[in-house]
């Protein structure tokens, strides 16, 4: 079967449907995602949204900030774009029908997070992302010129390899024309025609044993686009948020926000100790690479399973307002935040790296854009600064919606697409080959790839996901595709590239942290770099 779009968007969290949006006014735009809309990341943010809003805050002071905790290596030209525009996609955001919360004069009211030299957070409570999911998905619903196909799940792009042409790295002139698209309740493929194909795919999270991501976020756009050879940066840097809820078992982890340490919640061991001070001036708000790798230590040397982290001393009634969404999650599981200490610990949270775009969004692949954690825009250099994400999808699904448009009459429908063979595959009798080699994968990454590498380590993980990867692809070539085969062989793609980048990476830096270019140790580095700033 066959659909025929200007705009194929593959993906529903902020930057899909922010693009969505954007697109539909000129042109017809089919959404597919795997799930229903509001499966994503977008769903689960909590902290809030970055924009320089009052004084003293600047633009300067936001692009200073996103700078030293990226490590010095963002593109600047993309971190000067993403805040000079914030403000003008917020009143987007607004307009659309979010609402931020507000002081009783009637001024946004800004939270800061870690990294952050102002409070400069527009948020919504805990629940920032829920907020702008639900504007965006109501706005996509009232749209004539949007289709969202729900449990639709994106296997691979199309390019000339599928009109029976050699495409490698380095072949020149790569288009994309739609995508190969898997109804999951039909159980049938369909071919997406597009004169546009935009990947929105968001991140990678389940690549680890421990995520705050849902379960979506398995890297299927990173996947897609390197196996059309796109070309994919910086995805040796992974970062671990310092505060995931410690409950063992639960998938994902449910997140304790940086704002609540912006609101002054101060991590403890558990013999009731502060030790951030030791390890950055900025003390619990240090940057995220800083704090998560100060816990790492602090667990490892204590053979501890988590850390603490501290609220009581703030006002009972100002932390359930401030922070409804946390309080209930916590006091599920018998915890009472206002009189105890939550426990906590690091877990895989966000993907700076990705496909590589320029300041339109747009890829090495003609055609085709990634935007929001699946493209890598440079913003974010080595360790992306709390709350930059969200600002990042809605900025650069606005440039690309205005680039494409203009280039939109460019582009035909491609013909002499074949529909999907199935011919000579059976179904997968056995889960058990496709669960058990996630469980592998998982602890690899999390046991050799996590918060603190080496060479050795990076070397066995690289044979060992070779391994799982030989068996996947055989079975993946005899059977016919189901959701959790397709999911499984794209992350062993995302492990094997954040294997590879991290092995080229020949120093500490950011989120990339090495036993064996101990030089820049991570602490005293920081420590080094940030002393300047205060
Ligand atoms: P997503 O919102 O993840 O959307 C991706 C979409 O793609 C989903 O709909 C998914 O189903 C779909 N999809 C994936 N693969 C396929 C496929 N093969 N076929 C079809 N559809 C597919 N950032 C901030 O800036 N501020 C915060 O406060 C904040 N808090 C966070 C809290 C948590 C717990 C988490 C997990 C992240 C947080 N982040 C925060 C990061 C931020 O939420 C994400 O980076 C951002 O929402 C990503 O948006 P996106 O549109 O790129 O991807
Ligand atoms: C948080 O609320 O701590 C998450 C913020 C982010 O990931 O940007």
């Amino acid at each position: 079967m066959n659909l025929e779009t200007d705009y194929l968007v593959i993906g529903s969290g902020a930057a899909g449907l922010s693009f969505a949006l954007k697109a539909a006014e000129h042109s017809h735009v089919i959404v597919v995602t795997k799930g229903e809309m509001n499966e994503c990341n977008t769903n689960y943010a909590q902290g809030g949204i970055c924009c320089v809003t009052y004084e003293p805050d600047t633009f300067q002071k936001h692009i200073d900030d996103t700078m030293v905790c990226g490590g010095g290596i963002c593109d600047m030209q993309a971190v000067e774009l993403v805040v000079t525009r914030a403000p003008q996609l917020m009143k987007d955001l607004v307009q659309w029908g979010t609402r931020f919360d507000k002081t009783r004069e009637g001024r946004y009211e800004l939270a800061r997070e870690g990294g952050h030299s102002e409070y400069r957070i527009l948020h919504h409570k805990d629940e920032t992302g829920a907020e702008i999911e639900r504007t965006l998905i109501s706005q996509v619903k009232s749209h004539r010129n949007i289709e969202v196909l729900e449990y639709h799940f994106a296997i691979d792009l199309l390019t000339q390899h599928h009109l029976g042409q050699l495409v490698t790295r380095h072949t020149e002139g790569i288009e994309c024309y739609g995508a190969y698209v898997m109804d999951l309740k039909r159980g049938r493929i369909k071919t997406i025609l597009s004169r546009v194909t935009v990947i929105a795919t968001g991140g990678v999270g389940n690549v680890y044993n421990v995520t705050t991501n849902p379960g979506v976020a398995t890297g299927d756009g990173i996947a897609m686009a390197h196996r059309a050879k796109a070309v994919i940066e910086n995805m040796e840097f992974i970062q671990f948020h310092p505060t995931a809820l410690y409950n063992p078992g639960e998938r994902p982890s449910f997140l304790i926000s940086e704002a609540l340490r912006g609101f002054g919640a101060i991590l403890k061991t558990q013999d009731g100790k502060e030790f951030m001070q030791k390890y950055h001036p900025m003390g619990s708000l240090a940057p995220r690479d800083v704090v998560a790798r100060s816990i790492d230590n602090e667990m490892k040397v204590r053979g501890d399973d988590y850390v603490f982290l501290d609220i009581t001393h703030r006002d009972p009634k100002e932390t359930v307002s401030h922070f409804p969404n946390i309080y209930r999650k916590c006091l599920s599981i018998g915890i009472d935040i206002t009189k105890e200490m939550i426990p906590v610990a690091p877990a895989a949270h966000y993907c700076c790296g990705g496909v590589k775009v320029d300041l339109n969004g747009e890829t090495s692949i003609r055609r085709l854009y990634a935007l929001g954690e699946t493209s890598c825009t440079g913003l974010h250099g080595a360790n992306r600064l709390a709350s930059n994400s969200l600002t990042e999808a809605v900025v650069y699904a606005d440039q690309a919606a205005r680039h494409s448009a203009a280039h939109l009459h460019e582009y035909g429908l491609q013909k002499g697409i074949p529909a999907w063979n199935a011919d000579g595959t059976t179904a997968t009798e056995e889960m058990v080959l496709i669960t058990q080699n996630a469980k592998e994968m998982q602890q690899i990454m999390s046991n050799y790839v996590g918060i603190v590498r080496s060479n050795l380590r990076l070397e066995r993980a690289l044979r060992r996901l070779e391994i799982i990867f030989k068996e996947n692809e055989e079975l993946y070539l005899k059977s016919t595709p189901t959701k959790e085969l397709c999911e499984l062989r794209n992350m062993i793609d995302v492990g094997y590239l954040i294997i590879k980048q991290a092995q080229a990476m020949k120093r500490s830096i950011g989120l990339h942290y090495s036993l064996d270019y101990p030089i820049e140790q991570p602490v005293e580095a920081a420590l080094r770099k940030s002393s300047s700033e205060f």
